[in-house]
């Protein structure tokens, strides 16, 4: 009985191009939104520099994603969150990024750093880290990688806003879920909304949409729905890649 209650989602989280988080249970992403694999990939001194392209998942008008890390069906919910009495309560503040975020300035770029979101990507450590870039961004050159390291940052922790005219410098992406893997530290990853996907809390209030954000899917993280890098100490591992 307790599985068919919990399992059970409204159908208005069918209708549009969005995600819906519902109460205990999985996300429920509609609108036929592409749905692939993404890896983090190393350089040769061990810290990650780009992504590649995994398996696309067949085309579905909507899907059902697990939130609890529980499923047997991976990346898709199969209801063990009723089985095991999930608790997917939200957690995470519905402020702006920009409230949120602390802000560092260098002399051709801020960066805007909210570690709230942080999905422990890592590629923000390259050539001495975007920080120490950031100070250093009247130089093209570590200019160039701060923006490149920041835009690399799937959840968006990190945002390069140019110095002269304060506007967000974000990467060009298309709306699509991706399911992210880190061989580099030998754990999978969160999942990626790209492309300013609307977000709704199970209480039907909206999250900021933005151009990229993560969302936990081991059911660890203490800053639900996003994801806060705790899928790394907690091994999170998807079998079925
Ligand atoms: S997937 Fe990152 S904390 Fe759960």
């Amino acid at each position: 009985m307790a599985k068919k209650k919990n399992s059970k989602v409204s159908k208005a989280a069918f209708k549009a191009a969005k995600v819906v988080i519902t109460k205990n249970g999985p996300y429920v992403v509609s609108g036929n939104l592409p749905l692939v694999r993404e890896i983090i990939a190393a350089g040769s001194d061990g810290i990650p520099v780009k992504w590649k392209k995994g398996a696309n998942y067949p085309r579905q008008e909507t899907y059902v994603l697990c939130r609890c890390g529980k499923s047997k069906n991976k990346p898709f919910c199969d209801h063990s969150h009723a089985e095991l009495g999930f608790n997917g309560t939200e957690t995470a503040s519905k402020k702006k990024f920009l409230e949120q975020a602390g802000r560092l300035d260098g002399p051709g770029l801020f960066l805007a750093d909210a570690k709230v979101f942080c999905a422990g990507a890592d590629f923000c450590y390259g050539a001495g880290g975007v920080w120490k870039l950031t100070l250093d961004s009247g130089n093209p050159r570590s200019r160039k990688l701060a923006i490149q390291e920041a835009c690399n940052c799937p959840s968006g922790r990190l945002v390069a806003r140019d110095k002269k005219t304060g506007k967000s410098i974000e990467p060009k992406l298309k709306q699509a879920v991706s399911i992210v893997e880190d061989p580099v530290q030998k754990v999978s990853g969160p999942i990626w909304l790209k492309g300013g996907i609307p977000l709704e809390s199970d209480s039907g209030r909206k999250y900021e949409t933005r151009n990229r954000c993560t969302l936990c899917r081991c059911g660890y993280s203490t800053n639900k729905p996003f994801c806060d890098g705790t899928h790394i100490s907690a091994r999170f591992k998807d079998e079925k890649k």
